[in-house]
């Protein structure tokens, strides 16, 4: 019998069970023992839940129980959560999460307190929902080394901003609509200022490394600025407005940030809407590879959730790959980054072209001009800004 405890009945948690229900019969043929979901921590009770004589309410019962095979922390946030994973790896209880605050946070830490007890620490769900990615760029591209990363890590952003393209919504009715489907986190500050796109970048950047870098370090900017008169100009030249996550080194140095960026056609990125994520790898002899999918949601993350269960239950001695944290020298400075923007100014053509050189012009008239530079570094970006006499209307990256 695998026993399971579930830490958390809320979208993941709940999907969890639902997702062992459904299947069942594969799951207990698969691993070759009986799944019991033993325990369901939570405040509340789920009187209409075929599961709700499992609920707890005091994590020290999960904690006492000797039994007990894998854990599946399905809480968000950093605390409790971290703390009730750390205390029963210590117990040498496995840990599945979905938790990318705690794995971005905490990861190294916890890698390293589960191979010291002999447990595994798993969080394929932390990125990318239902996408398997992160055991693909850990396992099956190990040969390489990888030179970037890019992706639309934030399936809520994402859907906001192609309800926005597509049907004229608001960012408000969007957002609304994101929340209801179970996309967003409880508080989507996180979701649309990058800091949930940042926590996954951070992780897939340590996946690929072994050097795990903390989100705070990192440039991180999220989709509230943006207005939908760029994302039209954008898509009239043929590019999509995108939230972004890029890592790769330059100059041996990490480089990693979540921005939104101009994302021409030809990219495949540019092509992922709605809940989908996509996540580009590019490894050195593979080449690039894109995993797409189901970014957020209840049983697609849930999937992956499983999936690490199951794994574990197969391979319960498999070693935790892990990671460095990084020291602070280890970032590229953000002087040093260089690339094109899209910028739009209240000026003619003509400025843009004084102010920064050689331009493509996207849109000029009534008094405005979108244009995108050439490559430019941080000093030749600001000092052509300040060329202008007031500020620009947008200055949005361009990706590479
Ligand atoms: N809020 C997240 C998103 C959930 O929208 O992508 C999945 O991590």
């Amino acid at each position: 019998m695998l026993k399971i405890a579930i830490l958390g009945f809320g979208v993941v948690g709940g999907g969890v069970a639902d997702v062992i229900d459904l299947n069942r019969e594969s799951i207990e043929k698969r691993i070759g023992k009986k799944v019991d979901i033993k325990y369901i921590l939570d405040l509340r009770e789920f009187p209409d839940s075929p599961y709700k004589d499992r609920v707890v309410h005091d994590f020290e019962t999960i904690a006492a129980d000797k039994e007990l095979d894998i854990a599946v922390e399905a809480m968000g946030g950093l605390h409790p959560a971290y703390d009730f994973t750390k205390r029963l790896l210590e117990n040498g209880v496995s840990v599945v999460t979905s938790n990318k605050h705690v794995v971005a946070e905490k990861g190294a830490e916890l890698l390293k307190t589960a191979s010291e007890h002999g447990a595994r620490y798993m969080f394929e769900a932390s990125v990318g929902g239902g996408i398997p990615v992160l055991t693909p760029l850990r396992d099956s591209l190990a040969a390489n080394g990888i030179d970037s990363i890019d992706g639309i890590l934030n399936g809520t952003t994402n859907y906001i901003l192609d309800q926005m393209i597509e049907y004229g919504k608001t960012f408000e009715e969007a957002l609304k609509e994101a929340q209801q489907k179970g996309y967003a986190e409880a508080d989507p500050t996180a979701d649309v200022e990058g800091i949930d796109a940042a926590r996954k970048i951070c992780i897939l950047n340590a996946i690929a490394t072994g050097v795990s870098v903390s989100p705070d370090a990192i440039c991180t900017k999220g989709i509230t600025d943006i207005k939908l008169e760029d994302v039209r100009i954008a898509s009239e030249a043929g590019y999509s407005v995108k939230l972004i996550g890029h890592a790769d080194s330059e100059n041996g140095k990490i480089n990693i940030s979540v921005e939104p960026k101009l994302v021409p056609f030809s990219d495949i990125l540019s092509r992922v809407d709605g809940v989908y994520n996509a996540i580009k790898v590019k490894g050195n002899a593979s080449d690039d590879v894109t995993f797409v999918g189901r970014g957020a949601g209840k049983m697609p993350t849930a999937s992956a959730v499983v999936g690490d269960v199951i794994d574990i239950a197969l391979f319960p001695d498999k070693a935790n790959q892990e990671w460095e944290p990084a020291d602070e020298n280890a970032l590229l400075p953000s002087e040093e980054k260089v690339g094109r923007y899209y910028i739009r100014v209240a000026e003619d053509e003509d400025e843009a072209g004084l102010a920064f050189g050689n331009v493509e012009i996207l849109k000029s008239g009534s008094g405005e001009c979108a244009f995108i530079t050439e490559k430019v570094n941080k000093k030749m970006l600001d000092r052509g800004i300040r060329y202008f006499a007031s500020e620009p209307l947008a200055v949005i990256a361009v990706k590479e």
